[in-house]
């Protein structure tokens, strides 16, 4: 019994085992570090790459003082103007357009 169990083992096999596990450890710590850098680097582009708003003409719609609804009577959808179908979900127009620098 004993000596099959030896010859299991195999003399040095038994102490590379516990040393394999460390370094599958190792290396699955350095992919879950890749993997979480990957995510933020794409992160931290998507937000760098993301569209600048246009900023409002200094014409006669943009220089009356108008709610947000108003700009909704041009630019929603259907309307003159309206803005493209992957403009950002919101309606708070001016935190995002302001008017064109008076230069
Ligand atoms: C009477 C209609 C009308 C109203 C009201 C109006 N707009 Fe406009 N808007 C236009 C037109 C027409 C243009 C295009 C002007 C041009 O290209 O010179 C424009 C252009 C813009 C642009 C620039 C788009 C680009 O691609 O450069 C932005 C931003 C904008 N409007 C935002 C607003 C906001 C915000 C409001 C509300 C405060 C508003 N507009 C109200 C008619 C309107
Ligand atoms: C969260 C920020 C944000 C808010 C709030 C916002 N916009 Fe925009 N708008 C943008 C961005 C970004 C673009 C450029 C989109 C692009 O280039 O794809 C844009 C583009 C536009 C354009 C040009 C046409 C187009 O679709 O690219 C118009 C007109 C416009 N917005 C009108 C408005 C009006 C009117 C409101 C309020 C009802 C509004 N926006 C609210 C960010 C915003």
């Amino acid at each position: 019994m004993l000596r099959i169990g030896k010859r299991r083992g195999c003399g040095t096999g038994a102490s590379i085992a516990p040393g394999s596990r460390r370094y599958t450890h190792a290396v699955l710590r350095l992919v879950l570090i890749a993997i979480l850098a990957l995510i933020a680097a794409i992160a931290i582009a998507a937000y760098f790459l993301r569209p600048e708003p246009p900023m409002m003409p200094r014409d006669m719609d943009h220089l009356a003082r108008q709610s947000e609804k108003q700009c909704l009577s041009c630019h929603g959808l259907g309307q003159k103007v309206p803005r493209k179908p992957t403009h950002p979900n919101a309606n708070d127009c001016f935190r995002c357009h302001n008017l064109k620098p008076d230069t």
